[in-house]
Formats: C-alpha cells, structure tokens, sequence
C-alpha cells in the first residue's frame, strides 16, 4: 500500500502511453523510463519505477481528466 503514497518521496510522476500506440511503443516507453532513472541517478536522486500505479489508472486519469491516454507507470 505504501506505492500509493509513494514511499513517502518528496516527488512522483507519472508516464501515460497514448491509447493509439501498441506493443513497439511500450518498449519506447520502457527505455524512456530507465534513462530518465538513470538520469536523475547522475543528479543524485534516486527513483523506483511503480507499475502498482496501472492498476488505478481509472483514479488517476479522472483526477488528471485524461481521457484519452493510458496511466502506463508511476515513479517515486
Ligand atoms: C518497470 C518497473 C516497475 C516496478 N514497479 C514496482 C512497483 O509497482 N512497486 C514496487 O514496490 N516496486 C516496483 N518496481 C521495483 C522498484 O522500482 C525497484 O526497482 C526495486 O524496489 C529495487 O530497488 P533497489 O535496487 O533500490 O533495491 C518496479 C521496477 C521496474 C523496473
């Protein structure tokens, strides 16, 4: 339970993949991902990847009034 707070991390994002997209662009999305990790990793920050998110996808995308995306991950 403690993804949905993020581990307690002081930021959190989240990465949506457009509904259109298929199978290639969720290894896009995947590499995107671990660069950025290993981006902040060089800033001094360090990150956990959270696919728990996608399973609250409906809660998300009506917070953010995305419709026409899908929640892919979150990242404490
Ligand atoms: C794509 C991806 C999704 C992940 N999703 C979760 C998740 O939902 N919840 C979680 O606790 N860890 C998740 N993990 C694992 C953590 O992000 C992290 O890699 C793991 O806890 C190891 O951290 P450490 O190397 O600091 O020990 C995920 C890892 C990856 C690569």
């Amino acid at each position: 339970m403690k993804n949905f707070e993020f581990f307690g991390a002081p930021a959190a994002l989240f990465c949506f993949v457009d509904r259109a997209d298929g199978p290639p662009q969720w290894s896009d999305l995947g590499m995107f991902l671990q660069t950025f990790m290993l981006l902040a990793k060089e800033a001094g920050l360090d990150t956990c990847a959270q696919e728990a998110w996608s399973m609250k996808q409906d809660s998300v995308q009506d917070f953010l009034k995305l419709d026409d995306d899908m929640l892919f991950c979150g990242m404490a």
